[in-house]
Formats: C-alpha cells, sequence, structure tokens
C-alpha cells in the first residue's frame, strides 16, 4: 500500500468564473453556497481520528461509543453493497472509496478488486489507512478532497459513505458529474448519504454527546448539509447516470436504536456502562445478537407510527453507468 501524503487545497477543476456562476444559481434555489469551510471540516475529522483508539478502527467517532456498534453497522452495510456488486456484475478492476476514513471499506474492497484508491480530506484518517493497511499492496490511499479528484481516472465502482455532506450546494452537482465521468460501462456507484426529513439543514450545532463522552469539555461545532432524501436522485438524473436502487439505509437507524437501548440500559444500571466500556461493549453486543427481539422492533415501530420524530435518516442511491450518456431516472 501507498500515501500520497499531500494535502490538496483550493478547488481544482473549478475556474473561478465556474465558481461564481454555480453560486449565483444555488442561491436562486435558496441554498447556502459557501456554507461549509472545507479547512474546518478535514480539522474536524482529524481530531475525530486522534480523539479514537487507532488500534480498534472500527469506525469514526468511536471514542464515544462501543466498537462492538460501529462494526456491526459496518458488516450490515458491506454485505448489502457487496451483494449490489454481484447482482450487477460489476467488473472488479479499479474501485475507488471517496472520504475513506480509517480505511474499513478499502480493507474489504481490497479483497474484491485488483485496485483499491482512497482518498480522504482528512490527513489524519488517511495517515492511520496507511498504517493499517500498509500490507496491501493493491491499496493507495491520497489526502484529497473529492473537488480535487484529477477528472482522467476510471474507476469500475466508486464508493460515497458520508461524503456529499460536507459539499457545499455550489459544488455538489459538478461532484457528481464528475464522479460519473470517472465510472467505466458496467460500472457502479454508490452513494451513502445522511438526508433531513422536510427541508434542508445546515447543521452548525455540535453533535449529541455519546455514552462515553467527557461532558465537562466543551463539544466542538459541527457542520454538514443534510438535504432531503429527493434531492440527490434530482441531482443524479441530470448526469449520465442511472438510479438502479434507491432505499432507506436501515442499518444507520439500527444502529440509532442501538445508543437508544445502551443509554437506557446505563440509566437503569445508574451509569455502568458510561463507567465500564467492557460491559457497553457486552451490551451492544448483545442487543445485536437479539436485535429481531431488542432492536428491529423498535425501529418498525418508529417506523410505523413516529417516522416524523427522525430529523436525519440516511439514504442509499445506487447508480449505473447509462450507456447512451443521456440522462433519466429508474428506480426498482
Ligand atoms: C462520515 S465519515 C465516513 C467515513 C467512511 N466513508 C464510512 O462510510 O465509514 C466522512 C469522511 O469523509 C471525509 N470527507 C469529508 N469531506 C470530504 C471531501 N470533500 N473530500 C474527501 N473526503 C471528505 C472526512 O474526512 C471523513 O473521513
Amino acid at each position: 500500500m501507498t500515501s500520497r501524503g499531500e494535502r490538496a487545497g483550493g478547488m481544482a477543476g473549478e475556474g473561478e468564473g465556474s465558481e461564481r456562476e454555480a453560486s449565483r444559481t444555488a442561491t436562486s434555489r435558496g441554498e447556502r453556497p459557501g456554507f461549509l469551510d472545507t479547512k474546518r471540516v478535514a480539522e474536524f475529522w482529524d481530531d475525530a481520528r486522534k480523539s479514537a483508539d487507532e488500534d480498534k478502527q472500527s469506525g469514526y467517532l468511536q471514542d464515544e461509543w462501543p466498537t462492538a456498534l460501529g462494526m456491526n453497522r459496518f458488516a450490515g452495510e458491506w454485505k448489502l453493497v457487496a451483494s449490489w456488486l454481484d447482482r450487477y456484475a460489476v467488473p472488479r478492476g479499479a474501485c475507488l472509496d471517496v472520504g475513506c476514513g480509517v480505511g474499513i471499506w478499502l480493507e474489504e474492497l481490497a479483497q474484491r478488486f485488483e485496485r483499491a484508491d482512497g482518498i480522504d480530506l482528512s490527513a489524519e484518517m488517511v495517515a492511520s489507512t496507511a498504517k493499517r493497511l500498509a500490507h496491501l499492496p493493491n491499496v493507495q490511499v491520497s489526502v484529497q478532497g473529492v473537488n480535487d479528484l484529477p477528472a482522467d481516472r476510471r474507476y469500475d465502482f466508486i464508493f460515497v459513505g458520508g461524503v456529499l455532506m460536507y459539499v457545499n450546494d455550489e459544488l455538489v452537482e459538478g461532484v457528481i458529474a464528475k464522479l460519473a465521468s470517472m465510472l467505466n460501462p458496467g460500472g457502479l456507484v454508490v452513494f451513502r448519504e445522511s438526508t433531513a426529513n422536510g427541508q434542508t439543514w445546515y447543521r452548525d450545532t455540535p453533535l449529541q454527546p455519546g455514552l462515553f463522552a467527557d461532558r465537562t469539555k466543551p463539544r466542538p461545532p459541527y457542520f454538514a448539509i443534510y438535504r432531503t432524501p429527493d434531492s440527490y436522485p434530482q441531482l443524479i438524473a441530470k448526469q449520465s447516470l442511472v438510479l438502479v436502487r434507491t432505499q432507506p439505509n436501515k442499518l444507520y437507524k439500527l444502529a440509532d436504536v442501538t445508543e437508544t437501548w445502551l443509554k437506557l440500559i446505563d440509566k437503569l444500571t445508574l451509569g455502568r456502562l458510561a463507567r465500564r466500556r467492557d460491559s457497553a461493549e457486552r451490551a451492544a453486543r448483545w442487543l445485536h445478537a437479539l436485535r429481531y427481539l431488542t432492536l428491529v422492533p423498535h425501529y418498525y415501530l418508529v417506523w410505523l407510527f413516529a417516522r416524523r420524530s427522525w430529523r436525519l435518516n440516511n439514504y442509499w442511491y445506487v447508480c449505473a453507468r447509462r450507456s447512451d450518456g443521456s440522462s433519466s431516472t429508474a428506480v426498482r
């Protein structure tokens, strides 16, 4: 595995004129151009990486929740994505993980593809992935923003997990267009994005503290754009992509539901889970093992009767390249 450790600045591939034009169009749609500061996003994820236990590598922000919770979510998500790779017979040449974080996706992708590239805005994330996946010769990871990707690269599979929410309104369409243009015939691009119900939420408030959070410390601000679930299909339809599948990410919600149970058990045991990580890990594992009694009924009860109480959701958008280069949407 090799890494390129340079943080790319600016917005390569986006000339100043086209950025100004995109910004004017975004404003006319009631959007908020320039809401996100790329440097601040990178710093947030650098800090998140530094504050977590590097050995466990279960995901991100893992210092505040049991590792098992992140791993259960990831294992379910990977199973789903792997099933799409088979179902849509994706060629196994080169793949790209955009916003690769700690590299848990890359580690799996490297087993399936001849070459697995990862990019991330956070130098800390990239350094940690480079170190942990050093034994995989077909993995290459670099510090790079999705806006700065060179347009001449080609991939059979592109995974974009939780990244468009950190891309400003005036750039997001261009980013999707660039990713679409990088896809080989027969290839697939999978977006997994957090969304807001009702209307776009331009978030600038800290994340809720997790089970192990130090509540005496001030929480860093957190900036993200949670767009509505149907805004992405609209953006995708403008590209040379066909949306072959879109669905809510149940694994994301099951992780939310697990958090609720862990907080409840913590209260009932007078703070034992927050004090003892091993107990919290055990509880998370048990809740998952018994999920058809615990998490799944809870999920469906909320889904049926109180879905509106979920301000946030998370969706999968699975897209194939249109062979004729035109654009339209077909969901199945
Ligand atoms: C929510 S985490 C998701 C990590 C991983 N994709 C996953 O699914 O577990 C978002 C990651 O995207 C990275 N990121 C945010 N904005 C980015 C951008 N514009 N270009 C590349 N990476 C970005 C962050 O540094 C962070 O590692």
